[in-house]
């Protein structure tokens, strides 16, 4: 039964992002010009999320099970499979009267029109499942049933269904809200101007976590973790696989819970705030395995790293990320899954820093990447480093690390077992033989 609450919760998302869409369409009808790459981003949503979430789930558990033991909505359930089957070609048409209202090909409310179509057929859909055949599906399917699709729906780790692919989504879904135009009442707030570039030797501590536990379930990852870095400092975290250094950087950023100890960011006790307040407070992340959006162009994934900024700062703030990675901007209609993976890297960094970062977390930014691009990323840091950006740097290439950071941090299973400036590290033969492969 697990699946009908499963589902309802996509149709929820759904019926969302079309209550936003329906919003833009009153206001392309009252003359307000619209930002076509807001709605953009809100109609690629719907159809990734239709067809690569919820679809499959439809077609091949819950319409699959309801034809079996239910004929007397096989008309029903074609009608809706036709819907599933057309939805590349009413995103294409939305696409292409998108495009001509660019071109003055045409008007916003002869748009808008079509939106309301769109949206009403998409929630009409919604009903009828929610209405008939969700109630149905409880009232007739089999004990046998449940327990095949609840298998497929609570597998962790399937493509589609599981965590990672749901985590996906309800980050871009709470992203795309976020950047949504201020007349819905979405807007940003500063997190204020980049810091000059102190000298960190005197500079005030940063951020301060004392003995900082972190679990999963019954494992203790984070056993009490200690570390400080102050305004200005590259630090380094370097250790073996499993060590806790992803782990730790999740945990300063919030997304993963801390069991016991202290965060302190710039003199206030953070240890209690929401991810998103943490960020609106400069903690950016540019997170492991990169994680752009591929579906998206380069131009949105930058965008939604700025979701805690004001509107206005946001184009400034993105020719400034063009002007560091030029590659970026000669691309930046495209989707960003098309860049290769150095690329994509660079990407997630600048998305990190349209947040305007009081600190960056960056992790393993140059793993996967070629010798060459790995030069480049880390040529990337220490310009940032230069800028006076607050750098936590989370690396397996530990050499390469120690060498352009202040000091360093060595983590083994949840502990520091060891600290000291990035030089002593690089010199001190116990890390040569553990971590540097020497
Ligand atoms: N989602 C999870 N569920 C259960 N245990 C986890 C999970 N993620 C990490 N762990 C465990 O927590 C410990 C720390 O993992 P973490 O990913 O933080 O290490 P890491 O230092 O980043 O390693 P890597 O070099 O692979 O990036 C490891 O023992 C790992 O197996
Ligand atoms: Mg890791």
């Amino acid at each position: 039964m697990d699946a009908l609450r499963i589902i309802s919760e996509d149709h929820n998302s759904l019926w969302r992002m079309a209550t936003t869409v329906d919003q833009l369409a009153v206001e392309l009808e009252a003359g307000v010009a619209l930002d076509p790459n807001f709605l953009s981003a809100a109609l690629d949503y719907i159809v990734q999320f239709e067809e690569r979430l919820h679809y499959p789930k439809e077609d091949g558990f819950l319409f699959h099970y309801l034809r079996l033991r239910s004929p007397e909505v096989a008309t029903t359930l074609d009608r809706l499979e036709q819907d599933h089957r057309d939805s590349g070609s009413r995103h294409r048409a939305l696409r292409a009267a998108m495009a001509a209202v660019a071109a003055g090909e045409m008007s916003g409310p002869a748009l808008a029109t079509q939106l309301r179509h769109f949206t009403a057929d998409l929630k009409s859909h919604i009903l009828t499942e929610e209405k008939q055949l969700l109630p149905l599906a409880h009232k007739t399917l089999l004990k046998e049933d449940w327990v095949e699709i609840n298998r497929a729906f609570h597998d962790p780790v399937h493509p589609l269904f599981g965590d990672a692919a749901q985590a996906g989504f309800r980050e871009l879904y709470h992203r795309i809200v976020s950047v949504a135009p201020e007349s819905l009442g979405l807007g940003g707030k500063s997190v204020g101007h980049l810091p000059g570039g102190a000298s960190p030797a005197q500079a005030e501590v940063l951020l301060r976590v004392q003995g900082l536990e972190s679990c999963y379930g019954r494992i203790k990852a984070l056993k009490g973790i200690s570390i400080e870095v102050r305004r200005g400092e590259t630090v380094a975290l370097v250790g073996a696989n499993g060590a806790g250094k992803t782990t730790l950087l999740r945990t300063l950023s919030g997304v993963q819970p801390m069991s016991a100890g202290s965060i302190f960011f710039d003199g206030e006790d953070i240890s209690r705030l929401r991810p998103d307040k943490r960020m609106r407070r400069g903690i950016c992340q540019s997170p492991e395995g990169r994680q752009v959006f591929g579906p998206l162009s380069i131009e949105d994934n930058l965008r939604l790293g700025a979701y805690t900024q004001p509107r206005h700062q946001v184009a400034g703030d993105m020719e400034k990320i063009f002007t560091m990675f030029p590659i970026l901007k000669e691309k930046r209609h495209q989707p960003a899954g098309t860049l290769s993976g150095g690329q994509q890297q660079m990407l997630a960094i600048g998305r990190a820093l349209m947040g305007r970062p009081r600190l960056l977390l960056l992790d393993e930014p140059s793993m996967g990447l070629a010798p060459l691009l790995v030069q480049e990323v880390f040529a990337v840091i220490k310009t940032l480093k230069s800028q006076g950006i607050t750098i936590l740097l989370v690396e397996q290439n530990a050499l390469a690390a120690l060498d352009i950071s202040d000091r360093g941090y060595v983590l083994e299973t949840g502990c520091v077992i060891l600290t000291g400036s990035g030089n002593e590290l690089v010199r001190n033969d116990q890390v040569r033989a553990a971590y540097l492969g020497m």
